[in-house]
């Protein structure tokens, strides 16, 4: 792995440990925003009950711990570089009374499986914070058996991400930070239409298939809303951090003027959308 790839792995490892605790207590919230995001993902891989299936960068245990409970003969690994995330989600299966679930805490570009153990790998949000996605995928191709599925999603296009995009957007208007290069980590580095679809045949596998899903981000205020993202959203709140006090101030006043936008019956609504893509090896 190259120097730059290494350093940005650690660096995830530690944002990610510092977020854990934020993850912990918006888990009501994520999991039912993410939901529909997961469920896609799960239907794409054909699970059996006996199925044995690895969620990469699993985070604080979703996909992984619902396609436990579908899988009560098989058995789910959650693996993830921060050891803080999984232990949110080892918490979580204990709480659910889950016996077939294990935690690994690995980079997804070295995963510690023999090959072809896996009937399913599945990995939500994980290809947007990977130092080298071709990498892990191979990673999760090789331990995947012949005829496994493999299926992941990554965030779209800003304009179907105003969750995100309203705040970064502003704080783009405010900052002047350097453009990130294309190539680096970020929320919308895998979001051009046929971009995974084409990663996952590159990695030879077969049957490929990419599809949008759409949900909403609910909230109850502008001041939840600031609170969420600070505590979850690791690209937004390293870039707030890097705004001086005065800009954070503005970037906020300016946010809450835009989400009135996104009120609808007393709440905020903020459209949220992703790819699936899943594909078979061969
Ligand atoms: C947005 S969270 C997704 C968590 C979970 N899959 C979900 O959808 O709720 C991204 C996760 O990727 C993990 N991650 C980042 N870089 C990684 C790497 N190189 N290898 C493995 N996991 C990584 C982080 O630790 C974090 O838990």
């Amino acid at each position: 792995m190259s120097v730059t790839a290494n350093s940005i792995r650690d660096q995830q490892r530690i944002i990610w440990d510092q977020f854990a605790a934020g993850w912990k207590k918006w888990d009501a919230e994520l999991l039912g925003w993410h939901r529909p995001f997961g469920d896609a993902m799960i239907q794409d891989s054909r699970l059996r009950p006996d199925s044995s299936v690895l969620d990469v960068a699993a985070g604080s245990g979703e996909p992984g711990l619902t396609v436990a409970a579908l899988v009560p003969q098989g058995d789910v690994v959650l693996a993830d570089i921060s050891a803080g995330m999984l232990q949110v989600a080892r918490e979580k299966a204990s709480a659910r009374g889950l016996a077939n679930v294990s935690f690994s805490v690995c980079a997804s570009a070295e995963l510690p499986f023999d090959d072809a153990m896996f009937d399913a790998v599945l990995c939500r949000f994980g290809f947007n914070f990977f130092p080298e996605m071709r990498a892990a995928l191979r990673e999760m191709v090789r331990t995947a058996k012949p005829g496994a599925r493999i299926s992941a999603a990554v965030w779209g296009k800003a304009a179907g991400n105003p969750w995100a995009s309203l705040v970064l957007g502003t704080l783009a208007h405010h900052t002047e930070l350097p453009q990130p290069p294309a190539s680096s980590t970020g929320l919308f580095r895998c979001s051009a239409p046929g971009f995974m679809a084409r990663l996952f045949r590159e990695a030879g596998l077969v049957d490929v298939a990419e599809r949008t899903v759409s949900t909403d981000l609910v909230l109850d205020s502008p001041e939840s809303y600031w609170e969420f993202m600070e505590d979850i959203a690791t690209t937004v709140a390293m870039g707030l951090a890097k705004a001086d006090k005065e800009a954070r101030s503005l970037i906020r006043s300016d946010v809450f003027q835009l989400l009135g936008r996104y009120e609808h019956q007393g709440a905020l609504r903020l459209r949220s959308t992703a790819t699936i893509v899943a594909g078979t090896r061969a």
